[in-house]
């Protein structure tokens, strides 16, 4: 619901009210955005500055309130009396925009510069602001559990105008916060850092062309008492893939002035009379029980109003991908074993990953040449993507469209078209951009993108995208643009293909991807404790149903950790499974517990990919109101461990539940010389005789079934111990490092 009444603007869902108020001079201050109030409650919740503050420049010499620096605002402009950061910058002028008029429309307004947009807003209150020889338009659509606001600069006057910086919003908070971010890099994405927002601006910015795995664009400000289940958080993000900004910083009022946007660095765009220039949208969500509210609704608003209509709510196939087992090195016969085995495990979808095309038979050459390698795959796409669905499987294949190796077909030909500056090509992973910006470039792409996704039986692209851009500002905005318009052109006439986005992980986790594509691989990083913290990093503000998991070898390529099976299958369910190891090695126990994990995911993937998802004390768990699914998760272990409570939400405390934890097998190997103590003979630790036990048989682990009331559960129910070194029999939890469980908590 938006209204509006006595120049108050109230935006207002069940999640959260939004209020504005246009003041005696036209400004539009911030009066409120959090619980939901009520239209009246606007005088009481409004900035008081009474007599001022001294020494501030006035709009009304005779009003000493009149200070715009000391007022709760929505826009700001510059030279005029506020002298916190401004979201606008104009070459050469200050700006002072004032209220002109509003409209109330139904639904989301659609943008003329191509920029994704979140859809299914319920309704749209445009501002319109305006000073000589230009108009602001602030845009605020409502959804259900978010906000999108974004900002339009139109010249109305007769010459032309530089902009160098427009925020797609601002808003002064009043409140102290912190400041989550999630930074990282290559296999390291999404750790979140905190820090208090004072004084100091604290920002969150990317530079290097993508939204980036170093600072997502997507924050959080939350008070300091805050925690999973109460509290007061807010939470950011922005529709929008490129050089990103952010900033937040409090004033000596106690207003804390948040702003996002494109990044301002290097930007300078002329608009010329007539002509607008728009801002990505950007998520604003609040919730008022805690992080874990605030990350439900951040889910709530991606799985409805981002991901694109045909893959809302639709489950995700189980995938098997060849890059971790094969990297380069297949044909077509090795692909179709591999096939096999996945079909056989339970998988559903063999994606195909680089090194199918030109000469790329590694990273050094091959980009940008889309066409077939007919001496690893004589039959073609054509033939092997059959040969697949024979097999009972859908088929998926690797892109990396947007780059361009030098030592490539493309490049010999049409050097002009990689992305370049006036200095000696940098590479990266031996590799140049196209650009983007150049409509020849987005038709090449188009087109031989079409043309092979039509020319063989494929139902899944990984479109790739593996190094930082050197384009600045509006030439990075502008390679933006083109990137959404090739998506565009490609996939919307191909809404059943799922399209999976990957910049070497997750450099490009961010709602713009998730306009066209429903999911992204998090991270080349597949170490299960790794993920716990890019999963649970991710958690914060995307939901699982868009979160890329796979299960690969141990040890891990990246930590030379060995972590078991059963651990890296219960990291990867909160996501998209996926597996992604040679299958050929595969021992007969491992086939067997892969084989168990798939038929259990496949059983509770709903519940897996689009259930009410929490960070508990010792996991994370998902539930759809029926079923809630816990996962627990040990690092290393301690000797002597103590008592372990499980504590369960969102049960009802009357109702019975059946609690079962998920069968796991263990590996009598890892007990080497231990199993002394429990075999009736000498077995060498090092001999043959326990190596083909550790192939062929395994302990039971798992397995315990309880039934308990959900008020026990909620207040946590006792796990069964945990290995102490005093004996071993079945009613402990024998697991050593990185061990892990899933209960199933079904109401009876
Ligand atoms: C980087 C991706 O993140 C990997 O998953 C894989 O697709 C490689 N590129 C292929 O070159």
């Amino acid at each position: 619901m938006i209204c509006e009444q006595d120049g108050i603007f109230h935006i207002g869902t069940e999640a959260y009210s939004y209020l504005i108020k246009i003041n005696a001079y036209g400004i539009p201050e911030h009066v409120h955005f959090g619980a939901p109030v009520k239209t009246g409650d606007a005088a009481a919740l409004s900035c008081r500055p009474g007599l001022g503050w001294g020494s501030g420049v006035l709009l009304n010499a005779q009003d000493s309130a009149s200070c715009l620096d000391t007022l709760a605002l929505e826009w700001s402009g510059s030279g005029r009396g506020d002298y916190r950061e401004s979201p606008l910058e104009l070459e050469g002028t200050s700006s002072d925009f004032r209220y002109s008029g509003f409209r109330i429309l139904k639904g989301s307004v659609a943008m003329a510069c191509g920029l994704p947009q979140a859809h299914g807003g319920l309704e749209t209150l445009e501002l319109t602001l305006e000073q000589p020889g230009a108009k602001l338009s602030l845009y605020y659509t409502a959804y259900p559990t978010a906000l999108v606001r974004r900002t339009v600069l139109e010249n109305t006057g007769d010459v032309p105008m530089r902009l160098n910086k427009l925020m797609s919003f601002c808003v002064d908070l009043p409140g102290a916060y912190h400041m989550a971010t999630f930074n990282g890099g290559w296999i390291a994405e999404m750790r979140r850092h905190d820090v208090p927002v004072g004084g100091s601006k604290v920002v969150n910015e990317s530079l290097t062309g993508a939204s980036s795995n170093r600072h997502n664009p997507g924050f959080l400000l939350f008070e300091a008492n805050a925690a999973e289940d109460a509290g007061r958080v807010y939470g950011f993000n922005l529709i929008y893939s490129g050089n990103h900004y952010a900033a937040a910083q409090q004033s000596l009022q106690g207003l804390t002035r948040v702003m996002q946007g494109v990044n301002p660095s290097n930007f300078s765009t002329e608009l010329a009379p007539g002509k607008i220039f728009e801002s990505p949208e950007a998520v604003l969500c609040f919730s008022g029980e805690g992080f874990g509210g605030l990350s439900r609704n951040m889910h709530s608003f991606v799985n409805g109003h981002i991901i694109p209509a045909y893959w809302q709510n639709r489950p995700r196939p189980v995938l098997y991908n060849s890059w971790e087992g094969c990297m380069f090195d297949f044909n077509q016969r090795r692909l179709l074993d591999l096939a096999r085995r996945a079909k056989s495990l339970g998988c559903e979808l063999f994606v195909l990953d680089d090194g199918w095309f030109g000469q790329r038979d590694h990273d050094k050459a091959g980009l940008g040449d889309y066409n077939v390698n007919k001496k690893k795959l004589p039959e073609g796409l054509e033939g092997l993507s059959r040969r697949i669905r024979d097999l009972g499987m859908e088929f998926g294949l690797w892109f990396e469209p947007e780059s361009v190796n030098p030592d490539s077909d493309l490049y010999r030909v049409h050097p002009d078209w990689a992305l370049t500056d006036s200095f000696p090509d940098v590479l990266g992973r031996y590799q140049l951009l196209l650009d983007l910006t150049k409509p020849e470039v987005r038709d090449y792409i188009v087109e031989n993108v079409s043309r092979i996704l039509d020319s063989a039986h494929i139902s899944y692209v990984k479109w790739d995208m593996n190094r930082h851009s050197i384009a600045l500002g509006e030439k990075a905005h502008g390679y933006m643009l083109g990137l959404y318009d090739v998506l565009r052109r490609i996939f919307g006439p191909r809404p059943g293909i799922l399209l999976e986005s990957c910049s070497s992980g997750g450099n490009r986790f961010d709602l713009g991807m998730l306009c066209f594509s429903p999911q992204v691989w998090a991270s080349d990083d597949t170490d299960p404790i790794e993920r716990l913290m890019i999963q649970g990093g991710l958690s914060y503000l995307y939901p699982q149903s868009t979160i890329g998991a796979h299960v690969s070898a141990a040890p891990h390529g990246q930590t030379l950790r060995a972590t078991p099976l059963s651990t890296r299958g219960n990291v990867a369910f909160f996501g998209c499974l996926g597996y992604e190891l040679d299958l050929k090695h595969l021992l007969p126990v491992e086939i067997k517990e892969i084989k168990a994990q798939v038929a259990f995911y496949k059983q509770y993937r709903e519940v897996f990919q689009y259930g009410r998802f929490r960070r508990t004390e010792l996991g994370w768990q998902v539930s759809d109101g029926s079923v809630t699914l816990a996962g627990v998760f040990h690092g290393l272990v301690h000797a002597a461990p103590g008592y372990e409570q499980l504590r369960i939400r969102g049960l009802k405390k009357d109702a019975v539940y059946r609690v079962v934890s998920l069968s796991q097998a263990i590996r009598v190997g890892q007990f080497g010389g231990l199993l002394k103590h429990v075999a009736p003979v000498s077995i060498d630790p090092n001999g043959p005789l326990l190596r083909i036990a550790d192939r062929h048989f395994t302990l039971p682990g798992g397995g315990e079934e309880l039934t308990v009331s959900g008020g026990a559960l909620m207040s946590g129910i006792m796990l069964r111990p945990l290995f102490r070194g005093t004996g071993y029999d079945q009613n402990q939890r024998t697991q050593g490092d990185f061990g892990s469980d899933v209960y199933i908590v079904e109401r009876l």
